[in-house]
């Protein structure tokens, strides 16, 4: 009971700091305000809803900062300086990439979506709206990766620092990540993960047989990459509470249950880049699905 009456009043708290936001004029206005309806409901947006299979917005991973507007949080997922740093090299497709590309491999790997966007009014619009939020802050090209400058050295050092704890996890780990998640997360995501009206869904199927959450593919269903957006955004309001160890086994619970996967990467391999052995983690074998 006290524990929901202080996420009410934090989340209270949060809705007030927020002040009115000023788009630029005319159509740019008009295109940046488009980019923020489909960032903040992808899902259900006309521009977007039968182009993406998860049950996901973009807001949900990139979050709400203090001004109110989505992708301006100070930690990992902000967008404030993301359009700076682009067009970026980008070591997975070893090329330049543009920003707008970019949010396309968002759009396909983190939401399962059917159909690239490039080029199209969404594709455009949530480009613009990103490039705004990144107004201000300087052009800083990233030998790291497609990213903002903001959040690369905390990625880079989370990384160094969880790799070689995850390297060495065992089921033990995952049987205290389902722990600390039916202690932690499922009040709010459920303890299948499915999420509802208020919170994003973490894996799974629904009745229908449609994946909820982010792919195997996605940077989110990578064992570092996770633990360091976990421990930086999650629980809600009570980002980095979490030990390093805690999100380390959160992420590897959450990460070893089914997801789609676009056939470049699956769950297996996810676990194998840390030279470990999903059934072996899970304690029983892991049906893997296309
Ligand atoms: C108070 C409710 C609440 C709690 C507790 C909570 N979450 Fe969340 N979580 C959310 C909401 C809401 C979002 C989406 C944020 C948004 O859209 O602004 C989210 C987003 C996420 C996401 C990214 C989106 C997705 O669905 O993949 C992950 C991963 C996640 N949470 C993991 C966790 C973990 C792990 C814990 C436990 C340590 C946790 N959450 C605890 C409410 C909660
Ligand atoms: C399930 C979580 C998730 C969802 C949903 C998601 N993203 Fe991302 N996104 C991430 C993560 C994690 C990264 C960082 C990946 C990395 O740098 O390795 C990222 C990176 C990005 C970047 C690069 C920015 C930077 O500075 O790192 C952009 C741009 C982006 N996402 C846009 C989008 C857009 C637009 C959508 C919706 C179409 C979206 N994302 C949906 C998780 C998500």
């Amino acid at each position: 009971m006290h524990y929901i009456f202080k996420v009410l009043l934090l989340v209270l708290l949060f809705e007030v700091s927020s002040y009115a936001i000023e788009y630029p004029p005319g159509v740019l206005g008009k295109t940046v305000k488009l980019g923020e309806d489909i960032i903040n409901n992808t899902d259900t947006h006309p521009l977007t809803k039968d182009l993406v299979q998860s049950k996901l917005q973009c807001r949900n991973c990139h979050l709400k900062g203090k001004d109110g507007r989505t992708g301006t949080t100070q930690n990992i997922g902000t967008f404030i300086g993301t359009a700076g740093a682009f067009p970026a090299y980008s070591s997975r497709y070893k090329r330049v990439q543009t920003l707008q590309e970019r949010i396309d491999g968002c759009f396909i790997r983190c939401m399962a979506g059917k159909k690239s966007i490039l080029n199209t009014k969404a594709g455009i619009a949530m480009t613009s709206y990103i490039t705004w939020v990144s107004e201000g802050t300087k052009v800083k090209m990233n030998p790291k990766g497609p990213r903002s400058f903001m959040i690369t050295k905390i990625w880079e050092d989370k990384k160094k620092r969880f790799k070689p704890i995850i390297r060495r996890a065992t089921h033990a780990n995952y049987l205290e990540g389902e722990k600390l998640f039916k202690a932690k997360c499922a009040a709010c995501h459920g303890v299948n993960g499915a999420g509802n009206k208020m919170t994003p869904p973490l894996w799974g199927k629904d009745a229908d047989g449609r994946w909820l959450s982010y792919t195997a593919d996605g940077s989110m269903s990578k064992l570092d990459n996770s633990a360091v957006w976990i421990q930086s955004n999650m629980p809600l309001h009570q980002a980095n509470t979490l030990s390093d160890k805690e999100a380390i086994d959160l992420s590897l619970y959450i990460n070893a249950q089914e997801r789609a996967n676009l056939g470049t990467y699956s769950i297996k391999n996810n676990f194998e880049q840390f030279g470990l052995d999903i059934n072996k983690i899970r304690g029983y074998k892991l049906k893997e699905n296309k």
